[in-house]
């Protein structure tokens, strides 16, 4: 669908009204210009709030190229808006993976010196699509799913250049993934489905940060929410959470709705399908779509059909329905709006300065992946603090003392 430009102003408006953080960040980047000359590739989920990462980093004088991070999390308008400020956007919402894959491409040929990356499928490209690591200084990281193949590369000795693990930092994980994924993900199935969570069994696969997140955000609905693992620390912290954890296979007969979490693949397949409550939701809040086994329902299902927009009917042999939400990608952004934005303001300010780190400093960083150096994660917290109105205690002098004797030196 095409975008409409005045709805698209008035989302990054809205957007920039609400992101105090990164705002700071792009008035200093206007005045330091700490890109002049380089070029950023992105390949994020194209929306409004993502758009004004992209605008902080023009405003550092960047030339700025951006596509969409996957088929479905485009806003058009958004689109259309940031096109207008000069920078090359290749989204759109539904579009063929044909041409999200030309997107991604696209971002390669623009001899980026800095990646932005979520989900790693521009660093992965780099790494099959050319034989060198041309004038790339680094690239950023957003996401666990893409932390976790850049550590594979890192692992098998193969990645070139230095990464910078955004999603580890602590002003990224235990926000973004937690109460972002938490309130976005009910933000996804409730537009999608329009149903109530008090009173159902909502299974939440995975407790990791995104998993916890989801998993509170359910429970405080009035959801009576299980949790699987694979994971014996996590389902033990799950349980002492105060929630039921048990396997997939002892939980689908009864579950209305199913959140995959996971990072993983085939987390409801075949087995699970056969037994599953009629009825069932099937939602993904995991990075990729293979998390509900897309090639188990089809196989077992005797018909499908739309029964609202991003939800699809399959109906098995004996009469049970189960509904796949949003094709069974991120539900967050294929039916909800992404996370608030007051999280990704945090989370982009993070990014912006990352890759104003890659920038200075990234052709002397070893081709390894970093953590966000602890300084700018501080950064972000004290930057995030101020618009809120809320001050902390300063250590006294006896405190910082005491610090550096317990402390091994740190303050
Ligand atoms: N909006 C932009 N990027 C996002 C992400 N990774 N998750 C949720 N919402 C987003």
């Amino acid at each position: 669908m095409a975008g409409d430009i005045e709805r698209g102003r008035l989302k990054l408006e809205w957007a920039r009204t609400h992101m105090p953080v990164l705002e700071g960040i792009r008035r200093r980047f206007e005045s330091e210009r700490p890109f002049t000359g380089l070029t950023i590739s992105a390949v994020l989920h194209v929306e409004a709030k993502t758009c004004l990462l992209a605008l902080a980093l023009q405003a550092g004088g960047a030339d700025v190229h951006l596509a969409a991070g996957n088929p479905l999390s485009t806003d058009d308008d958004a689109v259309v808006a940031v096109r207008e400020a000069g920078i090359e956007t290749l989204a759109e919402k539904g579009e063929s993976l044909a041409r999200y894959r030309a997107g991604i491409l696209a971002m390669l040929d623009a001899d980026p010196d800095v990646i932005i990356d979520d989900g790693a499928d521009l660093v992965a490209l780099a790494h099959t699509a050319r034989s060198e690591r041309g004038k790339i200084r680094g690239s950023t990281e957003e996401t666990t799913t893409g932390v976790t193949r850049l550590r594979a590369l890192e692992r098998a000795g193969k990645l070139r250049f230095p990464a910078i693990d955004v999603n580890d930092a602590e002003m990224k994980h235990l926000f973004d993934n937690r109460y972002g994924t938490g309130q976005s993900t009910l933000d996804g199935i409730f537009t999608a489905t329009n149903l109530l969570i008090a009173g159902k069994v909502c299974v939440v696969a995975g407790y990791g940060w995104c998993g916890k997140g989801v998993a509170s955000r359910l429970h405080g609905l009035g959801g009576d929410v299980v949790v699987t693992e694979v994971d014996p620390v996590r389902a033990l912290e799950a349980r002492m959470d105060g929630f039921r954890v048990m396997p997939m296979l002892d939980v689908a007969p009864s579950a209305d709705l199913i959140v995959t979490v996971t990072g993983t693949t085939g987390v409801v397949r075949a087995e699970h399908l056969r037994v599953l409550k009629d009825g069932c939701l099937l939602a993904n809040a995991g990075h990729f779509d293979v998390e509900v086994s897309k090639k188990d329902l089809e196989r077992l299902a005797v018909s499908h059909r739309p029964a609202r927009p991003n939800v699809e009917e399959y109906r098995f042999a004996d009469g049970r329905r189960a509904y796949l939400l949003g094709e069974g990608r991120l539900i967050n952004l294929a039916a909800g709006q992404g996370h608030p934005v007051e999280i990704m303001d945090l989370s982009f300010a993070l990014q912006a300065l990352s890759a104003e780190h890659l920038a200075k400093y990234g052709r002397s960083m070893e081709p390894r992946v970093h953590p966000v150096p602890a300084p700018l994660d501080r950064a972000v917290a004290e930057a995030a603090l101020a618009p809120m109105g809320v001050r902390i205690d300063r250590r006294t002098e006896e405190q910082e003392r005491y610090a550096t004797e317990w402390e091994g030196g740190t303050s």
